[in-house]
């Protein structure tokens, strides 16, 4: 029988004991019946299961009419999975209002760019500005957090479900365009300096009061990018306040239980960092198979990688997500097989699963729970796999999930991840900035800080990321592969650090009001590294520009900026256009690159300004990653044939050995035990 938790111990509970892993798995009473609830429970717990998230998508299950509430099944599913020996995370359901409610309130429904209202029928149809559907939000919430907030069996919540998902931050209704005008009115004061930010005397856009503002769509023309990153930042804070309000009263009902909310991998449609600021942990959803399909590589790395995924996209999300989480990671859903949703669906290689859980242990995750426990054969999502076929007979994740569940007890316990010698820095209104204003078509900022990413880790080296608020002490190097609007006060605590900086290009090429700075770009940046840039331009993949970068000549393509200075140039084009000019340029503390620099020319960057910055690394690992967690090493082989395991001589190998099969993971003390 469970032993009901008292008050002290229910948060301590929800921390795994220091340094292991826990897991778990997405499991939804109410798709099945009553009679598979007790089996169900008894073989996750058997499984090796720790974990169970359930109710994000239940809202007319709980109330099916206006104020009628059914939640006797929802207490006995919780008692269920809660005498079984589970910790249920239960999460709020708003991403999917019922039908009840929309119909009652349709300004709760939300409105496309096009100006069509999304209809109900799926999920996430709701505007994150309708003030009713708040309420109605803070409604549904607060019952659940009533009810459940002391339930000994609750140990973590969830807020609604994949915040961005469908492209849903973006919603042009009437109350996104009132709640829109006050946001402007609360960040300019006055109409005048909104007009001065935005611009207006161009093309005759002029605003005698706040009230005359619309949003920024179905426009004949672009709009002003000051306005449309305007739109981003407000649309941004509407998911932070729109998420604090649950928070808020989970905290009220429900004290000391961890909140999470699972963020998506990718998405840069809102600041991260503001909502992870109001929650415990942060945890994401991983689906590599789909993540490499609509991904950044190319058609052959695709077909390289078709079963195995993006090496680096996993691990550069677990480590963002570790930033967002300050420190505290979850994977809330594991692909566990095919999923349903991307342009095509290929199967992981047999042994995948087991690799992603691993990794992400080893970026600091401290629980992993699969996403679904059985496949729906019903529904939208009848092809996604779950640890169990339709028919409960045992799927491949299963065996997986099993066998990750019997290596976690030969690891030693208490190991954390450190903080690593490199940070890259992800800014979310940079990324706004060059989404109001690519200047080039599939200009893909995601996709570069990526490739920035990847070539670290192609070098065996660790990194966090952080935001322009973080703090920069220990880090010997700051990647910035995209930080459009500096902040004065980031740059300030930038120039008192001891880190190097390498700045990618765009750079400084904003100010906070989207213009170009009065003395051009790099704007502030210029105390740290004199230069002027002087024209941008944008190039298509089918030209490329060669640049001489040590002996080589590499090609490039996508953007090429002209840079006017007086500091060390350490690469420069070579074409026929502006021979000459420089595209690398440097000094003591700072480099910038001017360019987008892939395969050998990036790897070579990567690999000098890790040696420029005193950091240690290791030859290219093609395509073996591997990571660091407290005294653990983790290899992982995402390749077709066996590999070298970079262990020393004096390893002990806790799981696998030195060759690494491939899809297979090596996990390792060097010295002894
Ligand atoms: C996620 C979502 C889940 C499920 C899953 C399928 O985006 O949070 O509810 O739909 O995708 O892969």
């Amino acid at each position: 029988m469970h032993k009901p938790l008292t008050k002290q111990n229910r948060f301590d509970a929800a921390r795994p004991e220091a340094g292991m892993l826990e897991l778990g798995v997405c499991y939804y009473p109410e798709q099945w019946p009553r009679e598979k609830w007790d089996e169900d429970a008894r073989r996750m717990v058997e499984l090796g299961l720790a974990w169970v998230r359930i109710g994000e998508f239940s809202w007319s299950q709980i109330e099916p009419q206006a104020g009628v509430f059914h939640w006797e099944w929802l207490d006995e599913a919780i008692e269920v999975l809660g005498c079984a020996g589970l910790k249920v995370i239960l999460g709020t359901p708003t991403a999917a209002p019922p039908k009840w409610l929309v119909d009652r309130y349709p300004d709760i429904l939300p409105v496309d760019a096009r100006g069509v209202v999304r209809k109900f029928g799926a999920r996430r149809h709701y505007c994150f500005s309708s003030r009713r559907y708040r309420l109605e939000a803070a409604r549904i919430t607060e019952a659940m957090a009533r009810r459940y907030g002391e339930n000994p069996f609750v140990h973590a919540w969830q807020t609604d479900n994949e915040y961005g998902d469908h492209d849903t931050i973006h919603s042009y209704s009437d109350e996104a365009k009132l709640a829109f005008r006050q946001w402007l009115a609360a960040r300019y004061g006055t109409v005048e300096a909104m007009n001065r930010a935005w611009g207006t005397t161009f093309w005759s856009m002029h605003y005698n009061t706040f009230d005359e503002v619309d949003l920024p769509n179905n426009l004949v023309e672009e709009p002003t990018p000051t306005h449309l990153v305007d739109y981003f930042r407000f649309s941004s804070d509407q998911v932070k306040t729109f998420n604090k309000a649950q928070v808020d009263l989970i905290r009220q009902h429900s004290p000391g239980r961890p909140v999470t909310h699972n963020f998506m991998s990718q998405n840069t449609d809102f600041d991260h960092y503001k909502v992870g600021e109001d929650i415990d942990i942060a945890s994401w959803d991983v689906y590599p198979m789909g993540g490499l399909i609509n991904g950044r590589l190319g058609a052959e790395e695709k077909a390289r990688y078709l079963r195995v995924g993006d090496p680096d996209q996993p691990a550069f999300n677990h480590d963002l997500y570790r930033a967002v989480g300050r420190g505290r990671v979850w994977v809330m859903e594991q692909q566990p097989g095919p999923v349903n949703w991307a342009a095509h669906n290929q199967s992981p290689a047999d042994g995948m699963v087991r690799l992603w859980t691993w990794l992400a242990y080893a970026h600091g995750v401290d629980m992993v729970s699969y996403f679904r426990w059985r496949q729906a054969p019903f529904a939208q999502e009848q092809f996604h796999a779950g640890l169990l076929l339709p028919n409960s007979e045992v799927d491949q994740g299963y065996l997986e999930v099993a066998q990750v569940a019997e290596e976690m007890a030969w690891l030693p316990k208490g190991e954390v991840r450190e903080k690593a010698d490199v940070a890259i820095l992800l800014d979310y209104e940079s990324r706004f900035a060059t989404s109001a204003l690519p200047q080039g078509r599939g200009y893909a900022a995601s996709a570069i800080a990526l490739d920035w990413y990847s070539a670290v880790a192609r070098l065996g080296v660790d990194v966090d990321f952080i935001g322009q608020h973080s703090d920069l002490s220990g880090y010997g190097l700051v990647l910035a592969p995209d930080l459009v609007i500096p902040d004065a006060a980031f740059l300030a605590r930038l120039k008192v650090s001891k880190a190097k900086v390498l700045f990618g290009p765009r750079s400084g090429s904003k100010t906070h009001d989207m213009h170009i700075p009065a003395d051009l770009p790099p704007g502030p940046l210029a105390e740290l590294l004199d230069f002027r840039v002087t024209r941008v331009e944008s190039l298509p993949d089918y030209h490329s520009e060669p640049v001489l970068y040590g002996n080589a000549s590499h090609p490039v393509t996508g953007w090429r900026e002209l840079i006017r200075t007086n500091e060390t140039v350490l690469a420069t084009f070579e074409g026929e256009h502006r021979p000459g000019s420089p595209a690398v340029i440097g000094n003591d503390r700072a480099r910038y690159v001017g360019t987008l620099p892939r395969g050998e020319f990036l790897a070579k960057l990567m690999g000098d300004t890790l040696g420029w910055a005193g950091v240690g690394s290791l030859p290219d690992l093609g395509d073996v990653r591997i990571a660091r967690r407290g005294r653990l090493r983790f290899a992982f082989n995402y390749g077709s044939t066996p590999a070298a395991v970079p262990a020393g001589a004096e390893a002990t190998f806790l799981v696998g050995d030195r060759q690494l099969a491939p899809v297979d993971v090596a996990i390792w003390t060097e010295g002894g035990r």
